[in-house]
């Protein structure tokens, strides 16, 4: 397709807004939007408006793999943003590679995989899992009891987690895994199997509208955070909002942006949310990458032919911009972004005080090359907070 120099730059949004991760994914919806709206008002493309043709998959992967397919040949778009579970990355990759088009994946992932069709902006393993492990069983001791929603993120992250448990001598008391459809009971059910198994910690991989199921049941068993929390990569603000803040405070998650980070450009974030999406708005980690994912996008566009993506396979890699969670920059050899990690603790507000922070942000590793626990305590130089 040829375009005019005065037609717009059209990208697609493949965020679900129904369906078990509507929740997290409308959020990554409203970060994705924010973005744009900033770069329309600043002028917009190289003076081209920037116009997003927005389906909704409904959390179903077969469905993510039509809607990407219908964007990329129906309607001419080559670069999309969008997918949340892992399950609907990988149905949407087969057909970016077939067609040339690019995936801008902002949410973290269990890693081992690369695409020279998508650029990942959450967290890979060596920037989120290697922290949690660490910081767990230096705190509360090395017996994890795993639970997980049944698809690819939670058997490849838990695998993950195993490794890095053993590694320091310690125990994976159970591994079970819950449909993504499961009832409350099947969670009360999940609860007094942990209570039983009394291990340190609880390492949940959990997502969409089981999370809030969990942690209710978790706290109506009378199960103490403050002696077995459970510990997540996934259970962010927009998680902790819809189970109530009751039910998370004092559980612990592994991600490299909080709203709480104090930053000057988080400062500013949250209230251009409110202003823009109205007064409820918060910010979460898989939020603030859908955000920063489509400046980086707009800055390589600026530098490169926005409408041809050789011409992005160039720009982006390499490209740096100052996100919420402080600069972020795509890694060159693996499209993967360095990132800050961070450990935070739900607090009685629902937001999460932050435990300990990297001094640096942390070059992406998705295959693990170099994994153990002693590795990433030197290079990730995480640091206490309190
Ligand atoms: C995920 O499935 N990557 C959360």
């Amino acid at each position: 397709m040829t375009s005019t120099s005065l037609d717009p730059v059209r990208i697609g949004m493949l965020f679900s807004q129904t369906g078990v991760t509507s929740v997290i994914e409308t959020s990554q919806r409203i970060g994705t939007m924010l973005a744009v709206e900033e770069i329309n008002s600043a002028g917009g493309i190289q003076g081209r408006e920037l116009q997003v043709v927005s389906h909704d998959p409904q959390s179903r992967p077969s469905l993510y793999r039509t809607l990407a397919e219908r964007l990329i040949v129906d309607d001419g778009i080559r670069v999309i943003a969008g997918c949340y579970m892992s399950s609907t990355r990988k149905a949407v990759i087969p057909v970016l590679e077939r067609w040339n088009a690019l995936l801008l994946y902002p949410t973290l992932y269990e890693g081992f995989e690369y695409s020279r069709n998508v650029f990942y902006t959450g967290a890979a393993p060596n920037q989120n899992s290697v922290q949690l492990a660490e910081y767990m069983t230096r705190k509360y001791g090395t017996r994890v009891f795993m639970v997980g929603s049944d698809y690819v993120y939670p058997y490849e992250s838990n695998r993950i987690m195993s490794d890095l448990v053993l590694e320091r001598g310690g125990e994976k008391v159970s591994e079970v895994y819950l449909p993504l459809e499961a009832k409350r009971a099947d969670f009360d059910a999940l609860v007094q199997q942990i209570k039983q198994a009394a291990p340190d910690f609880v390492f949940s991989t959990v997502v969409g509208e089981g999370t809030a199921m969990l942690y209710r049941a978790y706290r109506e068993a009378q199960l103490d955070p403050a002696r077995m929390p459970i510990a997540s990569l996934t259970t962010c603000e927009a998680e902790v909002r819809q189970m109530g803040a009751e039910f998370a405070e004092g559980h612990i998650t592994s991600a490299p942006y909080f709203q709480s980070v104090d930053t000057p450009v988080n400062r500013a974030l949250v209230p251009a949310l409110q202003a823009r999406h109205g007064p409820d708005q918060i910010a979460n980690q898989c939020l603030e990458a859908a955000y920063f994912q489509i400046h980086l996008l707009a800055d390589a566009m600026r530098r490169a032919d926005p409408d041809d993506v050789e011409s992005l396979l160039r720009a982006l890699p390499g490209s740096e911009y100052d996100a919420p969670q402080g600069r972020v920059r795509i890694d060159e050899q693996n499209h993967h972004t360095h990132l800050r990690p961070r450990i935070g603790r739900v607090n009685a507000s629902g937001q999460f005080d932050i435990l300990e922070e990297s001094k640096e942000r942390v070059r992406p590793d998705p295959y693990l090359v170099s994994h153990t626990l002693q590795d990433w305590s030197v290079r990730t130089g995480l640091r206490s907070q309190a």
